[in-house]
């Protein structure tokens, strides 16, 4: 039995320490080791019993289950339950104490574990380094992060004024409107942030215009964000204030300075990601990942059709797809979007303004047709969709640019055994568990430039209408954010 000890004083109170470490799922923020990390089944990550279940950079897969949390004491114990490492019986306690200058706290961490004989040494110094060691630096530099400056309200302070752009009837761009709105003080579950970028999105136009009833005007619109924690209500274990983060999620609102809402859809931004980039792809990003591996996995030589393919999701898509090895088909209005999303993986673009696409996608694809469809256009692609579908392809609907699609009559699918979805990202990332996954992996994607983000429309959040004429004009490439 190999028994493995480290020790270290962290340059920050207990509470701060331990508000990190009894969110058994934290590591994923901290740990300079782990690459993605999730609670399995949707279970609260500080719930004795959940499993973490968490990839290495290495490649590693592991599982690992909370046996014992006490928030009195500051003590975790955990043990793995599998691993693609050959680790057995490895129990280990974390413990935290206050130093007695109460502005520092002492770690001790320490495991017991057996491994195949020969490989003691080596396993005690990946453990005793690797992971503790390099755990006790990843969690000073998490904490060391760049955080807001100036002062920040106290914990429960009463409502703050902000500016915001509401929606004050269903219709065009104008009914966007700046007004003076409240940020109350976060309730249970919930925290207050301020902004630093937002993002617009296509489904912002649509409650806007009522198409999609989430609003009842006069409201703010908006759905993804990112921005500081200010102060945070009871019960929110995975936030404090100065925290960097984002969401992508309804309800509707985040066209405002400072917004109050709740906690568990909000990510912490890991140190690669600024501000911009995270507003710009927590949605889209989002939403590229799920299709592309939820969805309808991609698999290395599918070929499909992405259109709006210089769009915000587009041009993430063209990317993505292309990284995971598919042939990549897009349509485009215009030659320069053409050559955009040509740069951005899009092998074959085809320009056409009018939802003619079929024929040329036949030619392309060598008379065949595609093996999946992402359709954000809606309406006006439906026909030319079926015909540029393979036997047995999938056409995945997720927006509808031109307008609600018609109903689809099932005997058109079987013309080709085509199958379809409606999905919405919302419902993937309704769970905390997936939503960590979902985020992890486009973060990860962001940090290896597999997908790249090309932000080339800033507008102040008091122009917005002006964003959603041009998004709406078609005269935009990739994302667009507004800066309060
Ligand atoms: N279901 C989900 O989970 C989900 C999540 C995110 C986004 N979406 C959908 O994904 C699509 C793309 O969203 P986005 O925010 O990235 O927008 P976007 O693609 O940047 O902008 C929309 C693009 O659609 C094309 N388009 C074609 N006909 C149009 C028309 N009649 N009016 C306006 N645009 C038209 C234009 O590209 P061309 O000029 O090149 O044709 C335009 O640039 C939207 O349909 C959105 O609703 C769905």
């Amino acid at each position: 039995m190999i028994r493995v000890t480290r020790s270290a004083v962290i340059d920050a109170p207990i509470e701060r320490v331990w508000a990190i470490l009894r969110d058994f799922n934290s590591h994923n923020a901290w740990h300079p080791v782990v690459a993605e990390s999730h609670i399995e089944n949707g279970e609260a990550s500080d719930q004795v019993g959940c499993v973490r279940n968490f990839t290495l950079k290495d490649g590693n897969h592991i599982r690992e289950q909370l046996l014992a949390l006490s928030d009195q004491d500051y003590v975790s114990t955990y043990c793995i339950l599998d691993a693609t490492l050959p680790m057995r019986r490895y129990v280990a306690t974390v413990r935290l104490k206050r130093v007695t200058d109460g502005d520092r706290t002492f770690w001790h961490w320490e495991s017991t574990f057996d491994v195949p004989r020969g490989r003691e040494k080596e396993f005690a110094d990946l453990v005793g380094k690797g992971v503790y060691e390099g755990g006790f630096e990843g969690l000073r530099a998490f904490l060391r992060r760049p955080r807001a400056a100036g002062p920040r309200p106290a914990s429960n302070a009463g409502s703050m004024q902000t500016s915001g752009v509401v929606a004050t009837s269903f219709g065009g761009p104008d009914v966007l409107q700046t007004r003076t709105l409240d940020a109350r003080a976060p309730g249970p579950g919930e925290v207050r942030l301020r902004h630093t970028a937002i993002g617009v999105n296509y489904i912002d136009v649509y409650v806007r215009k009522g198409l999609y009833r989430m609003i009842e005007p006069p409201a703010p619109i908006g759905m993804e964000a990112a921005g500081v924690v200010q102060d945070v209500g009871d019960g929110v274990a995975h936030l404090l204030p100065g925290d960097r983060v984002a969401y992508a999620a309804p309800p509707p609102g985040a066209y405002v300075g400072v917004r109050t809402m709740a906690a568990d859809q909000l990510v912490v931004l890991p140190d690669h990601v600024d501000d911009e980039t995270a507003a710009a792809t927590m949605l889209k990003g989002m939403t590229a990942e799920y299709l592309l591996h939820r969805t309808r996995p991609i698999r290395a030589g599918d070929t499909v059709l992405v259109h709006a393919a210089a769009g915000g999701v587009g041009l993430l898509l063209c990317q993505w797809a292309k990284a995971l090895g598919a042939r990549v088909i897009g349509t485009v209005s215009s030659e320069e979007k053409a050559r955009l999303a040509r740069s951005r993986g899009c092998d074959a673009p085809i320009v056409t303004k009018d939802y003619r696409f079929a024929q040329q996608v036949r030619q392309v694809s060598g008379g065949r047709g595609v093996d999946v469809i992402y359709d954000g256009l809606g309406r006006a692609a439906a026909a030319e969709n079926l015909e540029a579908l393979a036997f047995t392809g999938h056409w995945i609907s997720y927006g509808q640019a031109s307008g609600p699609l018609d109903p689809v009559p099932a005997e058109t699918l079987s013309a080709k055994s085509i199958t379809m979805t409606r999905p919405v990202l919302f419902h993937y990332t309704a769970e905390r568990a997936t939503l960590n996954q979902i985020a992890g992996r486009m973060f990860e994607a962001l940090r290896q430039g597999t997908i790249t983000v090309d932000l080339r429309h800033r507008y102040p959040l008091g122009a917005a209408a002006e964003a959603h004429r041009a998004l709406e004009a078609r005269q935009t490439t990739g994302p667009i954010v507004l800066l309060p």
